[in-house]
């Protein structure tokens, strides 16, 4: 079982979608989290809010530990909207995640995480709100191998896309080449990726648009762009 995030440098033209849990139907989540897989979303993405982070709560590490077991080949993409990342990083990576990102804006050494996190056989994300300046992220971006650029404040799913972040994706993917990935989620549908795709994102998450839709394929289908990989 190959479970190591994103630990490949993305091809030339690549694009995933991620689904995001979040608004999926917790009564049905595992079958829900396997339809997006069958539908063409290439990872889970899991939301982890702390109530202290963020205005709101979300998963702990059991929900994640239980999607590991229903969907034991996924890749689990865990985002930490939490204060304290170096101590629930560890608890996920333990529940089976893949992949962890947490927030340029937690008080925590960001270098120093990231390094415990591929210790322990994970990929690493750091992630910006839309308020934070990207300069910082510049910085210590080579110790990460997905950059996360908010397009919602974090907390909840179903809100509007903020377009004034599109400018840190085009720093971000001018300065770094085009292996690294680039992660958006907030407000992304088939509406809204082309801007995130053309910006230089490779990696667009989204939970309402894919989980709120009939047709998961044809939302996932949408938010990659018809004829990429
Ligand atoms: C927001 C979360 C997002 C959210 C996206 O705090 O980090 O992953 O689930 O939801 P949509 O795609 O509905 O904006
Ligand atoms: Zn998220």
């Amino acid at each position: 079982m190959e479970l190591t995030g994103f630990s490949r440098p993305a091809e030339a033209g690549e694009r995933q979608v991620g689904a995001s849990v979040l608004s999926a139907d917790f009564g049905q989540l595992a079958d829900q989290a396997s339809a997006a897989l069958r539908a063409g979303a290439s990872s889970l993405h899991v939301d982890v809010m702390d109530g202290h982070f963020v205005p709101n709560l979300s998963m702990g590490p059991a929900v994640c530990a239980s999607l590991r077991n229903h969907v034991p080949d996924a890749v689990l993409d865990v985002h930490l909207m939490v204060t304290r990342p170096d101590t629930f990083a560890p608890l996920f990576i333990d529940a089976g995640a893949s992949h962890v990102t947490f927030h340029m804006e937690a008080e925590v050494d960001h270098v120093g995480l990231a390094g415990r996190i591929h210790d322990a056989g994970c990929t690493a994300g750091l992630a910006i709100n839309p308020d934070t300046p990207v300069d910082r992220m510049l910085e210590i971006a080579s110790a990460f191998d997905l950059l996360l650029v908010m397009s919602v404040h974090p907390g909840f799913s179903g809100q509007k896309f903020i377009d004034a972040v599109l400018p840190k994706v085009e720093s971000l993917r001018a300065a770094l080449g085009p292996d690294v990935w680039i992660q958006m989620d907030g407000g992304v549908s088939p509406t809204t990726a082309p801007a995130c795709r053309d910006a230089g994102c490779n990696q667009l998450v989204s939970a309402s648009a894919i989980f709120g839709s009939s047709d998961y394929a044809a939302a996932i289908k949408g938010i990659r762009g018809l004829g990429t990989s």
